[in-house]
């Protein structure tokens, strides 16, 4: 199963952090064809508008939903990546800020976008990236993420703020 194809690398990048890698996971083709698919197949008669993935490794998930959706796709990126006129929101980090961006045209008011990135663990990320689609009068239709960490809370702190939020797996004790 999809759950199985992703590898825990303890102390990484930190000691005390169980790593979630999904470069497993895509290296594998029946699990790649299988995330792809199953992402999908949740979204495919929700009028969804364009996807938007959070870099980076939202961008290996998003993308070929959006090919697969016969949608585009837009990328939300770390600051400075964009090369045309942005809009940013800054978020914490367990350290420090950062901040992600999105260019003026990616999303038009309206437009129902799916938010996807590979995981949630505090949300700040994807919390931002909420807060970016809607300053552009875009429409969150749900975030979607291949693994959620439910101790962490990113998940309740979204649907706390009135997001929806689905994820593949879930990995618990985190
Ligand atoms: C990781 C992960 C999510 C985010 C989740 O990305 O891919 O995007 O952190 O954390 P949060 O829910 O606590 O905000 P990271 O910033 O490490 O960058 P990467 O995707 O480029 O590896
Ligand atoms: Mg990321």
């Amino acid at each position: 199963m999809l759950k199985s194809l992703i590898r825990t690398v303890p102390h990484y990048p930190h000691q005390g952090i169980m790593f979630r890698d999904i470069t497993t996971l895509l290296k594998d083709p029946a699990g790649l064809r299988d995330m792809v698919a199953r992402i999908v197949a949740r979204y495919q008669d929700m009028q969804i508008d364009v996807v938007a993935g959070i870099e980076s490794r939202g961008f290996i998930v998003g993308t070929p939903v959006a090919y697969e959706l016969n949608l585009g796709f837009v990328p939300i990126r770390k600051r400075g990546k964009l090369p045309s006129e942005t809009v940013g929101r800054d978020y914490e980090l367990e350290y420090g800020s950062d901040r992600i961006e999105i260019h003026v045209d990616a999303i038009k008011p309206g437009d129902r976008v799916l938010l996807v990135d590979d995981l949630i663990a505090t949300g700040g990320t994807a919390e931002a990236a909420t807060k970016l689609i809607e300053d552009m009068g875009g429409i969150v239709v749900e975030c979607c993420f291949v693994i959620d960490l439910p101790d962490i809370g990113g998940r309740a702190r979204l649907e706390g703020q009135g997001q929806k939020v689905f994820a593949l797996c879930e990995f618990e004790g985190d």
